[in-house]
Order: structure tokens, then sequence, then C-alpha cells
């Protein structure tokens, strides 16, 4: 480069002031990441812990070093969580920054902490014990959750509402039901929860750079020490794999966008139009000009949330699709994503658990709108098949005409008379009536899985084993 260009990058008229000392500043910028990874403070000294322990059992470190590097990393941690710590950005990360207070503490014994290990896989294991600890924070929101469903549930088993296929009026169902169908989506995601912890659950500490180590090193004491299963297969495998942040946000995005979906429900169901539910004020918000309004911004939040996570899963895979093996400092461009979307699936998850609990069903609301749009056809359809030997063919375009009367006359099929009906098709008889209504057609659909509030009960049941 030459000189006078040189001078131009280190003037700062081109950086402005902010980095006051040109290019070494620009690096410390570019390369610390002490920011955002002073959040896996407790889980490196945990490693540290482990890994030093490890030491000096296989007689790689001497015990009394032993001693005082545990003595300092414990040190150390009380000064983070009391706030007495001083995080350098010149010290890059985490690591570092404990190492090097460490020595501060102990002395040249810091330095023996080191031995038989990397940054590559303490990164690994720091950030896959913090994924696995939010895992099973979001196992137990995800049963919270589910619990407010289910009570909900049971509450509202009978309760009838229109069923919507392309969001218009389809069959009734029971809210009780609906809610069900949430039940399941959750269940899913806890289940995804389960599977990405059991994936994780291999220790990587002891994979050091890439290659494994010529220390005589015990990683499945590490592995035991730290509560993973095992230790990982693969050094270097261990040092440039980063599934459990992609599987952790995989599931997330699937969980968020189950979270968005209801949210959008919650939405609709809160307008004056359909008046399905009413949010208690502890989770909406009032207009500053329209004094009338009731915002239902807590669900409106939920739903946005959701494209910050799915972004995450994007930024996270994209990061990675590149990557040759083994680590690389793109990697560390992980775990902002991680934290972001964990921080906010947590929230989501809390106050949608609120909402579903707190929320007023009106079920008069749900009743009138579950009758409208001539919802109980296909029961008509049906009682033409199984009472009248219809086929279905046939039964389908009776019930058309029926319809097309009942539209004519502005009333619903069941206020149609039986000799109006009967003048369509002579087989009906009066027994129709008792399909015509909404209870009647929620009641009727007993098939496994189905609307019925026998069937929503049972359903019930076998997840209220399994919460
Ligand atoms: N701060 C780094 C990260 O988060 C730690 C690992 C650094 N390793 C290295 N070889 N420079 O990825």
């Amino acid at each position: 480069m030459a000189e006078d260009t040189k001078d131009t990058l280190t003037s700062n008229q081109m950086w402005g002031g902010r980095f006051a000392s040109g290019p070494a500043a620009i690096m410390e910028e570019i390369n610390a990441s002490i920011d955002f990874d002073k959040k896996l403070y407790a889980q490196d000294i945990r490693g540290s812990i482990a890994h030093a322990t490890m030491l000096a059992h296989q007689g790689i470190i001497a015990t009394e070093d032993k001693d005082k590097i545990v003595h300092g990393l414990n040190t150390i941690l009380s000064e983070i969580e009391s706030g007495r710590f001083e995080f350098s950005r010149r010290l890059e990360d985490i690591h570092m920054n404990v190492e090097a207070r460490l020595a501060d503490l102990i002395g040249p014994a810091a330095g023996r902490l080191h031995t038989a290990r990397s940054r590559n896989d303490q990164v690994a294991l720091d950030f896959r014990l913090w994924v696995k600890e939010e895992l099973q924070k979001t196992e137990v929101a995800l049963t919270s959750l589910i619990s407010a469903f289910l009570d909900r549930a049971e509450e509202h088993a009978e309760t009838v509402m229109p069923g919507f296929t392309h969001l218009q009026t389809a069959q009734p169902v029971t809210f009780g039901h609906h809610c069900m169908a949430y039940v399941e989506m959750f269940g899913r995601d806890r289940q995804r929860v389960r599977h990405a912890i059991e994936h994780l659950d291999e220790s990587p500490i002891g994979a050091a750079a890439l290659a494994g180590t010529g220390y005589n090193i015990d990683r499945h004491m590490t592995a035991k020490a730290l509560g993973f299963r095992e230790p990982t297969r693969n050094s270097i495998d261990t040092v440039s794999d980063r599934d459990f942040a992609l599987e952790f946000l995989a599931m997330a995005s699937i969980a968020a966008t189950h979270l968005s979906r209801l949210a959008e429900e919650i939405v609709i169901w809160s307008t004056p139009q359909f008046g399905f539910v009413r949010l208690s004020d502890a989770f909406s918000t009032g207009s500053s000009i329209m004094p009338q309004k009731k915002n239902p911004d807590a669900a409106e939040l939920v739903r946005a949330k959701t494209g910050r996570i799915n972004g995450s899963l994007v930024a996270l895979l994209t990061v990675m699709k590149g990557l040759p093996l083994a680590y690389s400092k793109d990697m560390q461009e992980d775990k902002e994503q991680v934290f972001d979307a964990a921080e906010s699936l947590e929230l989501a998850l809390a106050a949608m658990t609120g909402m579903v609990r707190d929320m007023t069903v009106r079920t008069d609301r749900m009743k009138a709108a579950a009758g409208a749009g001539y919802s109980t056809a296909t029961d008509l359809a049906d009682w033409l098949v199984r009472e009248a030997g219809l086929p279905f063919r046939e039964a389908h375009h009776v019930t058309g005409r029926a319809v097309a009367l009942a539209e004519g006359k502005g009333c619903d099929l069941a206020e149609l008379s039986l000799d109006e009906l009967q003048a369509i098709n002579p087989a009906i008889t009066a027994g129709v009536f008792d399909v015509l209504t909404v209870e009647a057609s929620v009641a009727s659909r007993k098939s496994y899985g189905g609307t019925a509030p026998s069937e929503v009960r049972k359903q019930i049941g076998w997840w209220r084993q399994r919460n």
C-alpha cells in the first residue's frame, strides 16, 4: 500500500472519531466478541474447572496448581456475578478475559490451565452448555403453555364456534377442540426440544484445536463432570460443528411460527367484528387518540418476533454454508443469533401463556357465529345419505338447493319448515332437525380426533398424562 493511502486510512477522515487509533482499533472492533460472549462466563468457568480437575487427575498438572486454578476461577465467578469484573475488549473474548484475570489472581499456575485444549473446543463446549440450558428452559415454558391450553380446552369442551377453512365458515367445531390443535403443535415443538437436547449431549472438550492432543487426557471424565452423555467422537467435526445452534434455531423458528399463527388468530378474534375473545387489560393497550380502542399489542409483537427468530436461523445457516472444515472465525457470529432468538422465544412463550390464561372467551358470540353461514350443510347431506339412502353426490345437490332456499328467505337451515324441505326431497323427515343445530353437528363428529366433546375430552386426558 502506498504511504499516502495509508496516511489517509489512519487520519480518521474515512472512519470518523470512533476509530481514533486507526486500523488496529478497527481490527479490535471486528474481532472482539466479549460484548456478547460474556454471557457464557458461567459455562466457561464450569468447563475450565472440569478440565483442570481432569488434567490433575491424569497427572498432567500438579494438584496444587489445580487447586489454585479452581480457587481462582471461583473467585472470578463471584467477581462477575457481583459486577466487579472488568471485561476488556483488548482481550477479545470471554475465554481470554477469564484466563488473563486468573493470571492476575494466581500467577504462573494460570498458564497451565490451557494445556491440552484450544479456544476452539472451549467455545464449542461453552456454547453447547449454554444452548442445552436454554433448551431445558424452553421445555419448561412449552409445558406451561400446553397446560394453559389444556385448562382452557377442558373449560370449553362443549363451547361451539365456527371452524374455518380459507377463513370462511366451514363446519362447527368446539373451542376446546381448537385449543387442542395448539396443544398438538406445541407438543411437537417440545419433542423437537427434547431431540435437540439428545443430539447435543456430547462433550466437545478435548478435541483441542482440531486434531485431538498428545496428552493423556480423559475425555470421558470431563464429559461426565459436565453432565454430558458421552464425548464427541471426531475432533475435526467437534470444533467445526454448530448443528446444535442450528437445531435450536430451527426448533425456535417452528415454535415461533406456531406462536405467530396463534397470535394472528387472537388478533382476529379480538376485533369487534369477530368478538370471540376479550383480552385482559394486562395484555392489551389503549389508543392515545381513539378512546374506544383496545389493541392486542402483545399478540402483534409475538407475531413480529417470529420475523427476528426466523431471520436468525437463516443468518446462521448462511454463515455456516461455505465453511471448510474445521474452525473458522466466521463461527463467532453464531452466538448473537442464538442469544437474540432465545430471548425472543422466551418472551413470546411467556406472553402467550399469559394471554391464553387471561383472555375471556365469549361463548355467546362464538355460538352465534357457529350457526351462521350454513355451517351445518354437510350435516344435512350426511343425514340424507345415512337416513334416506341417497348417494353422497345427490345429497350434496339436494343440500345445495336447501341452502339456496334458506339464503333467499334470509333464514338458517334449521328454520326451514318440513314442508319446504320435503318439496326439495320427499325423503326428508322431521328427524333431520336433530342434526341441523350446531350442538348436534358437533356431538356427531365422534371419529378419533374429531370435534365431539366426548372425543375432545379423551384427547385432553391423553395429554394430561403426558404433561
Ligand atoms: N471468540 C471465538 C469464537 O467465538 C473463540 C474461538 C476462537 N478461536 C480461534 N482459533 N481464534 O468463535
